[in-house]
């Protein structure tokens, strides 16, 4: 339940969610279900190198669906590279959208299906709600295990102009299909295997502790971090595909969770970040996730020994370690994960760190974080981070 506001209600709305080892070849059947004849397909390189792409479209074909591709999307995606993708949507005739891969290519599917109804520039729908007409059918499939992005509200894209990151709110930016095979998984490079569950991780634990958790977000937040405890190290280390499912699934959960909670400091934070270095995601998060933990364990106190419990530990006679429990199960993942974990290590300049905070301040994700916070406060946890 919300930490301020406990009988609070809510709406929780989820796409078709279908998720299984090999059912990536359902792809086909999902876009001529939404009604498509002609297919745009947005992925991404590596992708292609890995032969997924290569699979959905024989999937789609086989499904007697024509498909264009569209594969030049890069990590973080670019204003400029949703722009293209909507005139060539356009230029197709395409009915139905579908986005393979990380976050990069679903968020630059979402990108141009919101320009394929409504116009304009990607930039004008940034914030909560700006878009109006509803998008066209919209699979995602994801190939990663952090994101969300397939099940989730947001759309995040990159203002090259700026150098920031535009976030996207709106219920019209969930797809009409989210479509999970964790198969996709076992090509995933070990850097974004890492990468992307510590970004689940991180959309797991923000969701649980936002001022605008619920009961039916904290369930999903909780299976979440279970399942993360449980499996994130073997999986990286050994790949097995039942433990690479349990990522997925963690990713699945904790997407649940975020789209409805929302986030907070974190991913404030991580947003400018990302904008102005490029920097990978996960690992920004990795590095900031323990300092803005200890920032919130004061206001989160009434919360902790479900957390605890959920990362697998026995609280029973240890309430007053929990906090310590917690944050050692916390830096175990993310040293699973191999991330670096100082933004110095990420190439953030020192002298950035007071304007970065100053972005920070006008992010949406800062509207649910359970404590208040302040300029002057979030420069102490970057300078902490450092
Ligand atoms: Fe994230």
């Amino acid at each position: 339940m919300g930490l301020d506001n406990p009988n609070q209600h809510c709406k929780f709305e989820v796409p078709e969610i279908i998720f299984g080892r090999g059912l990536l070849n359902q792809v086909g059947s999902c876009a001529r279900r939404l009604g498509g004849k002609k297919v745009f397909l947005v992925s991404d390189e590596g992708l292609f190198k890995a032969g997924w792409v290569d699979r959905v479209m024989k999937s789609l074909q086989g499904a007697g669906l024509t498909v264009v591709l569209y594969d030049q999307v890069t990590s973080n995606p670019k204003d400029h590279e949703i722009d293209a993708g909507f005139r060539e949507y356009v230029a197709q005739g395409a009915d139905v959208i579908v986005g393979l891969g990380g976050g990069s290519a679903m968020d630059a599917a979402k990108g141009i299906a919101i320009l394929g109804s409504n116009g304009g520039q990607i930039q004008d729908y940034r914030g909560v709600d700006q878009i109006h007409r509803p998008l066209p059918p919209l699979v995602l499939c994801p190939t990663t295990c952090g994101t969300g992005s397939d099940v989730s509200q947001f759309a995040v894209i990159n203002d090259t102009s700026e150098r920031c990151k535009v976030t996207i709110m709106s219920r019209c930016v969930a797809p009409d299909i989210s479509l999970t095979d964790p198969d996709t998984l076992e090509t995933l490079p070990d850097e974004y295997l890492g990468s992307s569950a510590v970004d689940a991780l991180s959309h797991a634990i923000e969701a649980y502790f936002s001022i605008a958790a619920s009961t039916l977000t904290d369930v999903n937040a909780a299976q979440s971090l279970t399942l993360l405890a449980k499996s994130f190290e073997n999986a990286v280390k050994e790949r097995r595909p039942e433990d690479l499912e349990d990522l997925s699934r963690a990713s699945l959960h904790a997407g649940m969770a975020f789209s409805h909670a929302l986030l907070g400091i974190s991913h404030a934070l991580a947003q400018p970040i990302g904008g102005l270095y490029d920097a990978n995601h996960g690992h920004v998060n990795a590095a900031l996730l323990p300092e803005v933990l200890r920032y919130d364990f004061p206001v989160v106190e009434r919360k902790l020994s479900a957390f605890a419990t959920a990362l697998g530990h026995n609280t029973l006679g240890n309430e007053k370690y929990v906090q310590e429990m917690a944050l050692e199960t916390i830096d175990h993942l993310l040293d699973a994960g191999n991330a670096p974990r100082s933004l110095r290590h990420l190439g953030v300049r020192e002298e950035d760190l007071p304007d970065l905070a100053r972005r920070a301040l006008d992010d949406v994700c800062l509207l649910t974080s359970p404590r208040q916070t302040d300029q002057e406060d979030l420069l102490g946890i970057l300078k902490r981070s450092y």
